[in-house]
């Protein structure tokens, strides 16, 4: 069966996003789309001029959506770099007044295409955009997944990990929420040297208010040296539309829509090839419930407030 994965957008993230597909072979054919073509073009001929030394072929498509029809997933890495630049308030929303409009075009040519597969948003604020990209498109939720907290995840996995000197990928457990400042790590979740995390840390004196502050300040950590994230968030996305394509059925903290909040928002989910197959039930903390809840109202409110 052939593989197909479209990447809109090729500024830092989704150009970095379709580089490790290549690099990968993750895809037997890629299709790359851009408003700016000549940016779009080149980065194809330089992905053409690598391919002689990679382990395997994509064959590419640039800027045609009709070719999107057949496509598994269609990751939407649309951003403005211009207005991240500003963003002094560490806030994600400071994208919102473009990538609003943008989302509104994308989603026109996405159904116009016949596309069938499974929608990945990247594109920030993520839960808001998420939400506008199902509402646009009228695509099946379960169908519509945004990247989310899995990023978070891993950043809370890092802290985690870097404080226990163990290998990120021993560390288990989810930061729930939106892909932004309310956003909290639930530690009822979070797993290590076989132990719940909250004992290790009580035997261990490990503060864990200041690593969940690692984890939501780590995209700023990030731009604050470049202006930029992209290879974290882009390894997020890969590694999602590769459990969506193989239809591995993988647990994993993804934006997806939650009847009991009315909204998007990151929580664990079955993932593979229809996209959301099944959706977890986890023991939270009151605490943890009161946060998830306080997140969920306002990404809610957010997408009222943009669509209406
Ligand atoms: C980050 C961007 C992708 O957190 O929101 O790195």
């Amino acid at each position: 069966m052939t593989r197909k994965i479209g990447v809109i957008g090729m500024g830092h993230v989704g150009s970095t996003v379709a580089h490790y597909i290549v690099a990968e072979g993750f895809a037997d054919e890629l299709v790359l789309i851009d408003t700016n073509e000549k940016k779009v073009n080149a980065d194809a001929t330089d992905f053409e001029d690598a391919m002689a030394n990679l382990p395997a072929h994509t064959n590419l498509t640039v800027n045609d959506y009709d070719a999107l029809k057949d496509a598994d997933v269609v990751i939407s890495a649309v951003g403005n770099i211009g207005l991240q630049k500003d963003n002094k308030e560490h806030d994600r929303f400071i994208e919102l007044p473009f990538t609003k409009e943008a989302v509104r075009s994308v989603s026109q040519k996405l159904k116009a295409s016949g596309f069938s597969g499974v929608l990945v948003d990247i594109t920030n604020p993520c839960d808001v955009i998420t939400m506008m990209y199902q509402h646009f498109t009228g695509f099946p939720k379960n169908r519509v997944i945004g990247t989310g907290t899995l990023l978070d995840s891993s950043r809370m996995r890092r802290a985690v990990s870097s404080e226990l000197g163990i290998d990120p990928r021993s560390v288990g457990g989810y930061n729930l929420g939106e892909h932004g400042n309310s956003q909290f790590t639930a530690w009822s979740t979070v797993r290590v040297l076989g132990q719940p995390i909250t004992k290790v840390a009580a035997e261990r004196n490990i503060d864990l208010a200041k690593l969940d502050e690692v984890a939501r300040a780590g995209g700023y950590t990030v731009f604050h040296g470049k202006r930029y994230t992209n290879y974290g968030i882009a390894s997020a996305a890969v590694r999602l539309a590769n459990i969506i394509i193989s239809d591995a059925r993988t647990e994993i903290p993804v934006s997806n829509f939650h009847e009991e909040y009315g909204t998007y928002l990151s929580y664990p989910a079955i993932v593979g090839r229809s996209g959301i197959i099944e959706q977890l039930k986890l023991d939270l903390t009151d605490d943890e419930k009161q946060k998830l809840q306080t997140s969920a109202d306002y990404i809610r409110t957010r997408f009222e407030d943009t669509v209406s």
